[in-house]
């Protein structure tokens, strides 16, 4: 099964992605990963991708797109994927539809900008091995290491509450475009995610399998 994650940044897509690689056994692809992967390794399109990272801004569709093709020919991909964080704007919609690849469902998690700033300020990364915690609702047993590798846990640069204003606004004008875009194809599926962690999870797999 090939799965889209749409949703504003914060809407829980990274996490709801955990939920539904371990359920129904296929990897979870996430473009912002990838991209701050590369950025740590100082790539070419990595050092290209780093400065519209930083502001809030959508790397460019030709960069995504590239990494993406690639990602999906590996083999853990080919018996399905979910995809968090891709596409984000109408021409990468169009580039996966040109690419053959397709998708069956997609899942719009949806919150409130408001709650969205209130989450974001909460988040904390391990800058060693990019898990993802939050002060309230997943804290990490010894505050500020991570539980996994005990790397130290930061601030994401883009969750600075300035930039999660530029995230939310490029959200609303790029991808939420696509929202119309899947309803047309009759593929949109829409779920709170405003509650716990575990309800948004319930909805979402109820989704799935409908
Ligand atoms: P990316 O990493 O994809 O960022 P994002 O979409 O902004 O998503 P986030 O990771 O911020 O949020 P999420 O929805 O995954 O939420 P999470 O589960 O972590 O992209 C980063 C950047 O890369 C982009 O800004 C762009 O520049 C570039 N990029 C990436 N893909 C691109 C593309 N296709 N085209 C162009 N540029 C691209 O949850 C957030 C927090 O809330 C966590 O702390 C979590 O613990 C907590 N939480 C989650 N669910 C709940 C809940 N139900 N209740 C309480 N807390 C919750």
């Amino acid at each position: 099964m090939n799965l889209i994650l749409l949703g504003a940044p914060g809407a829980g897509k990274g996490t709801q992605a955990e939920v539904i690689c371990k359920a129904l056994n296929i990897p979870a692809i996430s473009t912002g990963n990838m991209l701050r992967a590369a950025v740590k390794a100082g790539t070419e399109y990595g050092l290209k991708a780093k400065a519209a990272m930083d502001a809030g801004d959508l790397v460019s569709d030709d960069i995504v797109i590239g990494i993406l093709k690639d990602r999906i020919k590996e083999p853990d991909a080919q018996n399905g994927f979910i995809l968090d964080g891709f596409p984000r704007t109408v021409p990468q919609a169009e580039a996966l539809d040109a690419m053959g690849v397709k998708i069956d469902k997609v899942v719009e998690i949806h919150v409130d900008d408001e709650k969205i700033q209130q989450r974001l300020s909460g988040r904390r990364v391990c800058e060693v091995c990019g898990n993802s915690y939050h002060v309230d609702y997943k804290p990490t047993k010894v505050e500020g290491i991570c539980d996994d590798c005990g790397g130290k846990t930061v601030i994401r640069k883009d969750d600075e509450p300035a930039t999660v204003l530029d995230r939310l606004k490029t959200y609303h004008e790029k991808t939420a475009p696509l929202k119309e875009y899947y309803a047309k194809q009759g593929k949109l599926v829409t779920v709170e995610g405003q509650e716990e962690v575990a309800e948004t999870s319930k909805l979402t797999l109820a989704a799935i399998e409908a």
